[in-house]
Protein backbone atom coordinates (compact mmCIF):
# COMPACT_ATOMS: atom_id res chain seq x y z
CA UNK A 1 0.00 0.00 0.00
CA UNK A 2 1.38 3.50 -0.92
CA UNK A 3 0.34 6.21 1.69
CA UNK A 4 0.95 10.19 0.83
CA UNK A 5 2.16 12.19 3.76
CA UNK A 6 3.82 15.25 3.56
CA UNK A 7 7.04 15.35 5.86
CA UNK A 8 8.91 18.24 6.41
CA UNK A 9 7.53 20.66 3.37
CA UNK A 10 7.80 17.70 0.88
CA UNK A 11 4.92 15.37 -0.12
CA UNK A 12 6.47 11.98 0.09
CA UNK A 13 4.60 8.38 -1.11
CA UNK A 14 5.97 5.20 1.36
CA UNK A 15 5.78 2.34 0.45
CA UNK A 16 4.74 0.43 3.39
CA UNK A 17 2.29 -1.76 5.62
CA UNK A 18 -0.24 0.57 6.72
CA UNK A 19 0.62 -0.31 10.57
CA UNK A 20 4.35 0.47 10.27
CA UNK A 21 5.26 3.26 12.82
CA UNK A 22 5.57 6.18 11.91
CA UNK A 23 8.95 6.46 13.87
CA UNK A 24 10.09 3.56 11.37
CA UNK A 25 9.42 5.06 8.66
CA UNK A 26 11.12 8.12 9.16
CA UNK A 27 14.12 6.43 10.23
CA UNK A 28 14.06 3.49 8.01
CA UNK A 29 12.51 4.73 4.77
CA UNK A 30 12.99 8.37 5.11
CA UNK A 31 16.73 8.28 6.64
CA UNK A 32 15.37 11.34 9.49
CA UNK A 33 17.35 9.79 12.07
CA UNK A 34 16.23 13.12 14.43
CA UNK A 35 13.24 10.95 16.09
CA UNK A 36 14.48 8.02 18.64
CA UNK A 37 12.84 5.23 19.27
CA UNK A 38 13.62 4.94 22.55
CA UNK A 39 11.15 3.13 24.85
CA UNK A 40 8.11 2.44 22.18
CA UNK A 41 5.30 2.91 25.21
CA UNK A 42 4.71 6.32 24.48
CA UNK A 43 6.47 7.06 27.57
CA UNK A 44 9.39 9.04 26.92
CA UNK A 45 9.05 11.43 23.78
CA UNK A 46 12.14 10.83 22.03
CA UNK A 47 10.15 9.85 19.26
CA UNK A 48 8.01 12.96 19.30
CA UNK A 49 6.89 14.94 15.73
CA UNK A 50 4.63 17.06 14.96
CA UNK A 51 1.46 15.90 13.06
CA UNK A 52 -0.05 18.91 11.88
CA UNK A 53 1.48 21.36 14.31
CA UNK A 54 0.37 18.99 17.42
CA UNK A 55 2.89 17.08 19.37
CA UNK A 56 2.72 13.31 18.41
CA UNK A 57 4.55 10.67 19.86
CA UNK A 58 5.71 8.45 16.10
CA UNK A 59 6.33 5.41 17.71
CA UNK A 60 2.29 4.72 18.03
CA UNK A 61 1.45 6.93 15.12
CA UNK A 62 0.96 3.60 12.30
CA UNK A 63 1.98 5.18 9.32
CA UNK A 64 -1.82 5.35 7.87
CA UNK A 65 -2.60 8.06 10.46
CA UNK A 66 -0.28 10.24 9.13
CA UNK A 67 -1.97 9.60 5.35
CA UNK A 68 -2.65 13.58 3.86
CA UNK A 69 -1.50 15.27 7.03
CA UNK A 70 1.81 17.27 7.58
CA UNK A 71 4.48 15.78 9.45
CA UNK A 72 7.38 17.56 11.01
CA UNK A 73 10.18 16.26 12.34
CA UNK A 74 13.38 17.87 14.60
CA UNK A 75 15.09 18.23 11.03
CA UNK A 76 12.47 20.65 9.77
CA UNK A 77 12.86 22.59 12.91
CA UNK A 78 16.22 23.35 13.34
CA UNK A 79 19.25 24.62 11.24
CA UNK A 80 22.88 24.35 11.12
CA UNK A 81 23.70 27.60 9.63
CA UNK A 82 20.84 29.31 11.37
CA UNK A 83 19.91 28.63 14.92
CA UNK A 84 15.75 28.53 14.94
CA UNK A 85 14.62 30.19 18.65
CA UNK A 86 14.71 26.83 20.37
CA UNK A 87 17.72 25.83 19.54
CA UNK A 88 19.49 28.81 19.75
CA UNK A 89 18.07 29.53 23.48
CA UNK A 90 18.66 25.31 24.32
CA UNK A 91 22.44 26.38 23.75
CA UNK A 92 22.52 29.54 25.52
CA UNK A 93 21.57 27.86 28.51
CA UNK A 94 23.74 25.15 28.16
CA UNK A 95 20.66 23.20 28.81
CA UNK A 96 21.81 20.21 26.50
CA UNK A 97 23.77 17.22 28.39
CA UNK A 98 23.87 13.62 26.43
CA UNK A 99 21.68 15.15 24.13
CA UNK A 100 19.23 12.00 23.23
CA UNK A 101 16.00 13.42 24.31
CA UNK A 102 16.85 16.43 22.47
CA UNK A 103 15.06 15.72 19.15
CA UNK A 104 11.63 14.89 21.01
CA UNK A 105 12.45 18.04 23.44
CA UNK A 106 12.46 20.40 20.63
CA UNK A 107 10.06 19.25 19.05
CA UNK A 108 7.88 19.79 21.98
CA UNK A 109 9.26 23.07 22.81
CA UNK A 110 8.85 24.43 19.68
CA UNK A 111 4.96 23.64 19.81
CA UNK A 112 4.39 25.40 23.45
CA UNK A 113 6.66 28.56 22.57
CA UNK A 114 4.53 29.21 19.46
CA UNK A 115 2.33 31.99 20.57
CA UNK A 116 -1.10 31.26 22.28
CA UNK A 117 0.15 27.97 22.98
CA UNK A 118 1.22 27.77 26.14
CA UNK A 119 1.30 30.47 29.44
CA UNK A 120 4.46 31.61 30.15
CA UNK A 121 5.45 30.40 33.12
CA UNK A 122 7.29 27.88 34.64
CA UNK A 123 4.23 25.53 35.59
CA UNK A 124 2.60 25.75 32.55
CA UNK A 125 6.43 25.14 30.18
CA UNK A 126 6.54 21.98 33.19
CA UNK A 127 3.47 20.44 32.47
CA UNK A 128 3.59 21.21 28.63
CA UNK A 129 6.81 18.88 29.06
CA UNK A 130 5.26 16.29 30.98
CA UNK A 131 5.13 13.76 27.70
CA UNK A 132 9.07 14.31 27.13
CA UNK A 133 11.59 12.67 29.73
CA UNK A 134 15.00 13.68 30.13
CA UNK A 135 17.20 11.16 31.65
CA UNK A 136 19.80 13.72 32.67
CA UNK A 137 17.25 15.34 34.38
CA UNK A 138 18.46 19.11 33.16
CA UNK A 139 14.64 20.14 33.49
CA UNK A 140 15.58 23.60 34.84
CA UNK A 141 18.01 25.30 32.01
CA UNK A 142 15.22 23.61 29.36
CA UNK A 143 12.60 25.31 31.27
CA UNK A 144 14.44 28.84 31.01
CA UNK A 145 15.27 27.84 27.84
CA UNK A 146 11.51 27.87 26.76
CA UNK A 147 10.87 30.95 28.85
CA UNK A 148 13.43 33.10 27.10
CA UNK A 149 11.93 32.06 23.78
CA UNK A 150 8.58 33.16 24.89
CA UNK A 151 10.00 36.56 26.35
CA UNK A 152 11.60 36.96 22.79
CA UNK A 153 9.01 36.39 20.65
CA UNK A 154 7.21 39.29 18.74
S1 LIG B 1 9.96 6.00 21.85
FE1 LIG B 1 8.06 6.93 21.53
S2 LIG B 1 7.51 7.73 23.45
FE2 LIG B 1 9.38 6.69 23.82
S1 LIG C 1 20.05 15.50 27.93
FE1 LIG C 1 20.38 13.42 28.36
S2 LIG C 1 18.39 12.56 28.38
FE2 LIG C 1 18.06 14.66 28.24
Amino acid sequence: MTIRLTVNGEERDIAAAPMTPLVDVLRDTLHLTGAKPVCREGFCGACMVLVDAVPTVSCLTPLVLAQGRDVETVEGLTSADSPMPVQAALEEHDAVQCGMCFPGMVVTLTHLTTAGRCEPSREAVKAGLVGNVCRCTGYERIVDAALAVMEDRP
